[in-house]
């Protein structure tokens, strides 16, 4: 078991997913609907080895993060739309909704209890984890009729590290058309494994995916939607049922276009790629997910061959955008598109 935080340490570790806060949420479905949660200290749970989601994957998630902001007090980034796809992902699973309030009302609970957990330097936050997942014993394949949702959090130092290096997958297929990859089922993540196992043999950090028909059309990294800096425009692959609507995707695109840059959410074939490369009009490509914020893409292999990008600075697209989003977060600009819920400090 990973060790929990004391309640007074705020300094996350730099690996991301090793620390916990000390409390955890647990909400139990039975008897068809969701019945009064209870906060206590992280522990083990017990899991019969009949257990449906051990078998047959009924579970998911969310990531999410909490920030302190300039004020001392605690900002919970775009619950609403966590929560929003949070139920998109349990529908695609069988799994009953839970309530906004049920689902906010916890995490808010939690973050209070644990608010000393919140770090404050710049880039680090507090990673909350929502998950559900059948609890019925059972070895025949069937719809779950109860289930267990938990929150757990833990500090997370920021992720700035160095840029990695991506390889387009020309041949295995993380989502096709009419499946799950548009939702946070856990089997998308455990499908994903053993192609990026093999990237990484090769020297790449991570895959960029592409359509299943063809493998042409860039989709997403693994747990990351991607963009690109294309004669100055942020380009985006469109939401197309197969990549996940990614909530730091989503708050990008409306920064930049409150910064006055131009967006295009459209299809982006890896041959746009190499032209776009080779003249020079290609001048940035990064990851966008919860866990990283942004992370710079310096390398991209395509059938084989490597295709380096220049390094970035301040005066990067990508760079102005984190930091802009850190800023909306931290409460040191207006939070114009109400994406903060405020959690206030316990002093
Ligand atoms: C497959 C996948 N794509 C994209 C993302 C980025 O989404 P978000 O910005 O909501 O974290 C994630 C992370 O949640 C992911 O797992």
């Amino acid at each position: 078991m990973i060790a929990t935080e004391s309640s007074t340490a705020t300094k996350p570790t730099t690996t991301f997913g090793t620390q916990l806060s000390p409390h955890m949420f647990i909400g139990r479905y039975s008897g068809g609907q969701w019945q009064t949660p209870e906060i206590m200290p992280y522990q083990n749970i017990n899991i019969a080895p009949t257990n449906l989601a051990l078998h047959y994957g009924q579970s998911v998630f969310e990531g999410m993060k909490a920030f302190r902001m300039k004020d001392g007090n605690v900002s919970v980034f775009r619950m609403k739309k966590h929560h929003e796809r949070f139920n998109r992902t349990m529908e695609r699973m069988c799994i009953p909704p839970l309530s906004y309030d049920y689902f906010a009302n916890g995490i808010k609970e939690l973050v209070a209890l644990d608010e000393s957990s919140v770090p404050a330097e710049n880039g680090s936050s507090l990673y909350i984890r929502p998950f559900v997942f059948a609890t019925d014993e059972s070895f025949g394949v069937k719809v779950s009729d109860t289930y267990a949702f938990i929150i757990f959090t833990g500090p997370v130092a920021a992720l700035y590290g160095k840029p990695v290096k991506v390889k387009v997958e020309t041949e295995y297929t993380r989502a096709a058309e009419g499946g799950t990859g548009a939702v946070k089922c856990a089997g998308n993540y455990a499908a994903a494994l053993y192609p990026t196992f093999l990237a990484k043999q090769d020297g790449y950090d991570q895959l960029l995916w592409t359509d299943s028909k063809n493998h042409e059309f860039i989709e997403e990294s693994g747990t990351m939607n991607v963009m690109f800096v294309i004669n100055d425009t942020l380009v985006t692959p469109a939401l197309s049922g197969t990549i996940l609507d990614g909530v730091t995707r989503s708050s990008l695109i409306q920064v930049a276009q409150d910064l006055g840059y131009r967006v295009q959410q459209r299809k982006i074939s890896f041959h746009e790629l190499i032209a776009a490369s080779a003249d020079g009009s290609l001048t940035e490509a990064f990851g966008a997910g919860t866990a990283a914020v942004i992370s710079s893409i310096s390398v991209i292999n395509i059938l084989g061959k490597d295709y380096t990008l220049p390094a970035t600075d301040e005066n990067s697209l990508s760079i102005k955008l984190r930091d802009q989003l850190e800023a909306i977060r931290r409460g040191d600009i207006a939070d114009q598109h109400n994406w903060n819920t405020i959690v206030p400090a316990n002093r």
